[in-house]
């Protein structure tokens, strides 16, 4: 009996385990340019006879020039362009960089290429040379961005017998500073790439495998052992008991009970009020009720990837020991139809005390986060917050899958977050909200309604609702990313086919350039 229990508790450590995805091991070497095998080498836009070009064409005698006239390459940014049978190279993998000048941004979409590339092929070794010494450490920005490129996601595809594996062996980095670059990446770099996987991974895994329990399961494993860490769950008796009404209202038509979840990183002064990350963490939205169309239901398991990506956040802070106090809030719940769901007309009192009426029930990531924000507010008294959540399809509509929407009443924390979102790449665009659009959520029976009453600014109402449960004196940004949850084709350098990850590597940016870099001026 003990040794089934036990072996039962090996099986569920195994499947709590992230999932293996097939990766090349990243190294870091002296920048020197090989004699033979797979090299990547950066080429700038019409410019080519330069840094490693130049070498490894003389090293083929003019082979490699001569290809890329063939091709009529000419190092455009993001273009990419194979060679076999180089010289004495197996393999030479040209990286276009256009004009721009170095920054950690390129580096990383660099990398990226290089290991969305490596991913589909079976070289053993790839080498990817970068002489120039202007970006510190810039091989830890390579590194970033060949693992975020190599990302996959293989748990349920069964591999074919018949074929060769594919992206196994080694990316070696040949890097000006190679010890300062290793440095930054085992300290710092190697942890926000982990918590973008963390967030990728749930995001894939479907809704009958990531429910609110499992969410909160897989957080436990992935935090554990890490430092200065504290996690607490909210079941439904104790959400009951504080009065998360909206929350619970949310989670009530399914037989997967929602949770609350609290991570909270402690790395900077103990008297210094915290940073708050809350996301919106509906495991799989139908709509409830208000039940949406089938077409493209099945998107709606990515509808927790605002709570994917703030836990994901609070784990490369926690990893990489950022000087900062910080928390990630998940509200977790799954969005079903049934005889207990919450009903179109509902009066809602949340935990605040403030009541709205339901008129849609597919509006329901609003309503699981008031409860978690004032949840935070009045426990840990945050000086910052911000929340993330894939809320609405106007955004999708307003901005498309280059910008997630920026909501803010706080001209500093917006502007902070314009800046990390254009050097971490993950960028941000500033929308309204307008005083008028009270009106538009006014009831006659409780203090709100949840959903706009002309159909206009969709994206902003929903902003504005969530705006209503924010305490005087908090800074707070609300991040509408219903766009930038999932890419249906692999078109940028960091981000394949499938979940992006988004936020992750925004707010550790944030963090560092505007909260740690401020600290220390
Ligand atoms: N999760 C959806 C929004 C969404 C749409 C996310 C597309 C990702 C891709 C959200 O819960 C929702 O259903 N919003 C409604 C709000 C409406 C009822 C006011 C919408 O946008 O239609
Ligand atoms: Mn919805
Ligand atoms: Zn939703």
């Amino acid at each position: 009996m003990y040794r089934l229990a036990s072996l039962l508790a090996v099986f569920a450590a195994l499947s709590l385990a992230a999932p293996v995805a097939a990766q090349r091991t990243l190294d870091f070497a002296p920048y020197a340019v090989p004699a033979e095998g797979a090299v990547a080498v950066t080429v700038r836009q019409g410019a080519p006879l330069e840094g490693a070009f130049a070498e490894v064409d003389r090293a083929s005698g003019g082979a490699l020039q001569r290809a890329v006239a063939a091709a009529g390459f000419v190092g455009d940014r993001g273009v990419v362009l194979n060679l076999p049978g180089v010289g004495p190279y197996h393999q030479v993998l040209l990286v276009g960089v256009g004009n721009d000048a170095p920054s950690t941004r390129l580096l990383e979409d660099v990398g990226g290429l290089v290991g969305q590339w490596g991913l589909l092929s079976a070289v053993p070794r790839i080498e990817l040379l970068w002489p120039d010494a202007s970006q510190p450490a810039a091989g830890a920005h390579l590194a970033l961005g060949a693992s975020l490129g190599q990302y996959a996601f293989r748990t349920y595809r069964t591999p074919r017998p018949d074929a060769p594996v594919l992206g196994k062996g080694e990316l070696v980095l040949r890097v000006a500073d190679a010890e300062g670059s290793r440095r930054a990446w085992n300290d710092d770099w190697s942890a926000v790439a982990e918590g973008v996987r963390f967030s990728r991974d749930l995001v894939t895994e479907p809704a009958n495998t990531i429910h609110p329990e499992s969410f909160v399961e897989r957080t436990r494993a992935a935090f554990a052992g890490v430092p200065n860490v504290s996690i607490e769950v909210l079941d439904v008796p104790a959400m009951q008991k504080l009065g998360m009404e909206s929350l619970l209202a949310v989670g009530q038509g399914s037989e997967r009970p929602p949770r609350l979840l609290v991570v909270r990183y402690r790395g900077g002064p103990r008297d210094q009020a915290p940073l708050a990350f809350v996301g919106k963490g509906i495991t799989f939205d139908t709509g409830g009720i208000s039940l949406k169309n089938p077409e493209n239901m099945w998107r709606m398991k990515y509808d927790m990837t605002g709570a994917a990506s703030v836990t994901g956040t609070v784990l490369a802070l926690a990893k990489r020991g950022a000087k900062v106090n910080a928390i990630a809030v998940a509200a977790l719940a799954e969005n079903m139809p049934s005889g207990t769901a919450v009903r179109p007309g509902d009066v809602i009192r949340t935990m605040s005390g403030k009541t709205y009426e339901v008129i849609n029930t597919d509006a329901e990531g609003r309503m699981a986060l008031v409860d978690a924000i004032w949840f935070v507010q009045e426990r840990d008294r945050p000086r910052v917050l911000v929340d993330v959540a894939t809320l609405t399809g106007s955004q999708v509509t307003a901005l498309g899958d280059e910008y997630a929407g920026l909501f803010s009443r706080d001209e500093a924390l917006a502007a902070d977050l314009l800046a990390a979102g254009a050097a971490s790449g993950e960028e941000v665009w500033r929308l309204p909200l307008h005083p008028s659009y009270a009106k538009d959520l006014e009831s006659p029976i409780a203090d709100l309604r949840n959903v706009g009453s002309t159909g206009g600014a969709g994206a902003s109402i929903g902003a504005f609702f969530i705006g209503a449960w924010v305490q005087e004196g908090v800074a707070w940004a609300h991040l509408d990313v219903a766009s930038m949850a999932w890419r249906d084709a692999p078109v940028l350098p960091t981000v394949p086919l499938g979940a992006t990850g988004y936020g992750v590597r925004l707010l550790d940016r944030y963090v560092r350039d505007h909260v740690e870099g401020a600290a220390a001026e």
